[in-house]
């Protein structure tokens, strides 16, 4: 690819818009190792500083020594400034793609952070959108593209990596790429190909709808788990055991999921831009919401009916989203640790990856100083965790079931 760039008048083959977050690096990095020159302009000056000096500002597997290695090499770096945004051929859109407090999807993030950048676009570019965008997105960022006057091509490649897994599934997931005409459509492929052989080409429209459904697919599936979990609890039965039992030898159910927090920065966040997306009709994904969402609410619940919560000290044992991580965003471990403030004397928490939380204590205090302990993230450091304090452990990662 590095030489893609060469006569095409344009210094880099890539930058990416948004470029230092949990999508951006990994994808920058990896275009980066496979020979591409790569830029990234992104608004966060401590996130900028910390790609320019190598460093990874949070935890992905395996990309920290690519990092290093890229920006030593002086394929990679990063910007606060837009005008970046003119050198490369290939711009790749990560911006994040929110959900406000009324569950309203931001239709208008992509256009108003390419708005920043519109001076600096230039004939002959490729726009790629990666985030993960409402429908519609697509053709709306088509017309403003065609409203300025640049010849630019536009396409939508949606990133469907799971964040601690981006740098081998950046190089081993099919891609889609999608654009309105076939000629730009190879274009995207080319740029992709970098990365995989796997291409699948679809339309915008059906490239945007692939995407949310891939997500809420899997949103549902954790909430009908979440269901079975707390249907057999309430029965006095142990879950795990039932669809460890169900699943043996029998491949039409292997995809159940154990129960467990569903969360993160993107299913439930993208389950309800798609409930948007169909005027709010969607009982299945808002079913699924009510009952991920409501997890924590139950466990605490059944503790209630066991405990006097209010004379307890309560320990909570992980607060990232999910387990190996250290990103907290959208973590049910922080609704649960409300939910407790209210209810319990005392609340504490420890994680051993989170770095961004004041608030934490050391996992050994935790334990030390609690009545009663839960385990909110599989984290696999819990794993055969002894700790002599009666646990909640939805998960199972302690070993002696998942029964609250
Ligand atoms: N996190 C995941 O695992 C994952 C997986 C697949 C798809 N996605 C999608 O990818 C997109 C990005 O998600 P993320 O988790 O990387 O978000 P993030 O918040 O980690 O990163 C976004 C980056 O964009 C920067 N930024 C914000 N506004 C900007 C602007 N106007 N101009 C330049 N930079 C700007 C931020 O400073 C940040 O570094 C979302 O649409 C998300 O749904 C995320």
């Amino acid at each position: 690819m590095a030489a893609s760039s060469e006569g095409s008048g344009f210094d880099r083959d890539v930058v990416l818009i948004g470029g230092c977050g949990h999508v951006g690096l990994p994808l920058a990095i990896a275009f980066a190792d496979r020979g591409a020159s790569v830029c990234i302009y992104d608004i966060s000056e401590p996130a900028v500083a910390a790609a320019n000096d190598a460093r990874l500002p949070f935890d992905e597997p395996s990309a920290a020594p690519l990092l290093e290695r890229v920006v030593a090499a002086g394929r990679l770096r990063a910007a606060t400034d837009p005008a970046v945004v003119g050198t490369a051929e290939n711009v790749v859109v990560v911006i994040g793609t929110p959900v406000d407090d009324h569950l309203d999807p931001n239709r208008t993030a992509i256009t108003q952070a390419l708005g920043e950048c519109a001076p600096y676009l230039r004939d002959g570019q490729l726009l790629v959108l990666r985030s993960t965008v409402f429908p519609g997105v697509t053709a709306l960022v088509e017309k403003t593209i065609a409203s300025l006057g640049v010849q630019v091509d536009v396409a939508f490649c949606p990133e469907r990596i799971a964040e601690g897994k981006a740098m081998t599934e950046l190089f081993e997931l099919p891609q889609i790429v999608s654009a309105r005409s076939a000629p730009v459509r190879e274009r995207a492929g080319r740029l992709f190909s970098l990365l995989t052989d796997s291409i699948v080409e679809l339309t915008p429209e059906e490239a945007e709808l692939a995407k949310l459904f891939t997500n809420v697919w899997r949103y549902i599936k954790f909430a009908a788990a979440n269901q079975f979990y707390m249907m057999a609890n309430d029965r006095g039965l142990d879950f795990e055991r039932i669809r460890k039992g169900l699943t043996q030898d029998y491949p039409r159910a292997a995809d159940m999921p154990a129960a467990g927090f569903a969360a993160g920065p993107c299913l439930f966040k993208d389950t309800m831009q798609l409930a948007a997306f169909n005027n709010n009709n969607f009982t299945l994904g808002h079913t699924a919401m009510t009952i991920n969402e409501g997890l924590p609410l139950y466990v605490v619940h059944r503790l209630e009916q066991k405990y006097d919560l209010s004379t307890m000290t309560v320990g909570i044992l992980g607060m990232a989203f999910k387990g190996g991580s250290d990103d907290t965003r959208s973590s049910l471990s922080y609704k649960l640790k409300r939910i407790l403030e209210f209810k319990a004397d005392e609340v504490l928490c420890a994680d051993p990856y989170v770095t961004d939380d004041p608030n934490l204590l050391p996992q050994d205090e935790v334990i030390a100083r609690s009545d009663l302990l839960v385990v909110a993230t599989p984290h696999p450091q819990y794993r055969g965790l002894v700790t002599g304090k009666p646990a909640a452990d939805i998960w199972n990662v302690l070993g002696a079931g998942v029964r609250v």
